[in-house]
């Protein structure tokens, strides 16, 4: 009775796994801060994809770690980068699995914020230049297009970046390919496992001139407004678990579809509390995967959706 009385329920067909792909071949390293979670070589990113895919999970979503930086990010375009050359593996081999790529450039800049840093402003603050930002995010989601991504999700949190990345598409020809904007992205603490795992965290200073106050939540609804009108077809809500007010705002404010994502520190915790023997790792993670969908979420990306897809039976 519960069963059929269940008001809402995660599904295999809700969940995005992300996936950390580095260059070179036949490499799998663990991330020490999120167990379970590795940086994979294409060759075997692609065999996560095709094993994920046996499980349910047909969506997964891109971050490229790479070593050599430099103060654009321009290895963020490069058309042989472990993004674009998985992708294409994942297009040649298994075309029906929903390809998103992560549009940023922390991964790829030697100073690890996510956009070209402008010269030193009012009292030496050396802050991300937006507008310069722009044309490489279009640049970068253009080479993720070519590559064959269904799906660009642009997340570096700069103004104009959908209306940027939306004109270069249709003027490419890739009118149909899809945005979807991490619209409403706190400044977090729970990205820390994250930065580990991409190899971005930033050299100085914080994202909190361009990433949003967690203090403000009605400056959510202007930020999912802006992208909604600039061309998203998705908006994002991150983090997730701790954001259900706002997510649920967006839901009733919004007819777009919303994503949310369940970031890194959300599953470390549960992770680390988990081993300890804290807590029960399944029940925890269907907890709080419900709750995110009830608060309203269509689409949750989740480090855990692996583990969802052999738990949801
Ligand atoms: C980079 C990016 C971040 C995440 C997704 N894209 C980190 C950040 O903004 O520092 C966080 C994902 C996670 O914590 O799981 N723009
Ligand atoms: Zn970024």
């Amino acid at each position: 009775m519960r069963e059929m009385l269940a008001e809402t329920k995660v599904s295999r067909d809700d969940l995005v796994a992300p996936i950390f792909v580095r260059p070179g071949a036949g490499q799998r390293r663990e991330i020490r801060s999120m167990p379970g979670q590795f940086q994979y070589s294409p060759d075997l990113a692609l065999e996560t994809v095709k094993r994920l895919a046996d499980k349910g999970i047909r969506a997964v979503l891109l971050f490229g770690v790479v070593e050599e930086k430099d103060l654009a990010g321009s290895q963020a375009w490069a058309a042989d980068g472990p993004v674009q050359r998985l992708t294409g593996l994942i297009k040649n081999t298994q075309p029906e699995i929903l390809v998103m790529a992560d549009t940023c450039l922390c991964e790829y800049t030697s100073h690890g914020h996510c956009g070209p840093l402008a010269s030193a402003g009012l009292a030496g603050l050396q802050d991300v230049d937006n507008d310069a930002a722009l044309s490489l995010l279009a640049r970068t989601a253009l080479s993720q297009a070519r590559a064959g991504a269904d799906i660009v999700a642009p997340s570096a949190m700069m103004d104009g970046q959908v209306g940027a990345i939306r004109e270069a598409l249709d003027v490419e020809g890739y009118q149909r390919v899809c945005i979807m904007s991490y619209a409403v992205k706190f400044a977090s603490s729970m990205y820390g496992p994250f930065r580990d795992a991409a190899e971005s965290k930033p050299g100085c200073g914080d994202r909190k001139t361009y990433q949003m106050d967690y203090h403000a939540p009605r400056q959510a609804r202007l930020e999912a407004a802006a992208d909604a009108a600039e061309g998203a077809d998705i908006l994002m809500v991150k983090p997730a678990a701790t954001y259900l007010d706002v997510l649920a705002d967006i839901r009733r404010r919004f007819d777009l579809p919303i994503a949310a994502y369940h970031v890194s520190g959300e599953y470390s915790q549960i992770k680390a509390a988990a081993a300890a023997g804290w807590l029960d790792e399944r029940a925890a993670t269907m907890e709080i995967t419900s709750a995110i969908k009830r608060a309203g979420a269509d689409i949750i990306i989740t480090y855990f959706a692996e583990a969802l897809a052999d738990w949801l039976g």
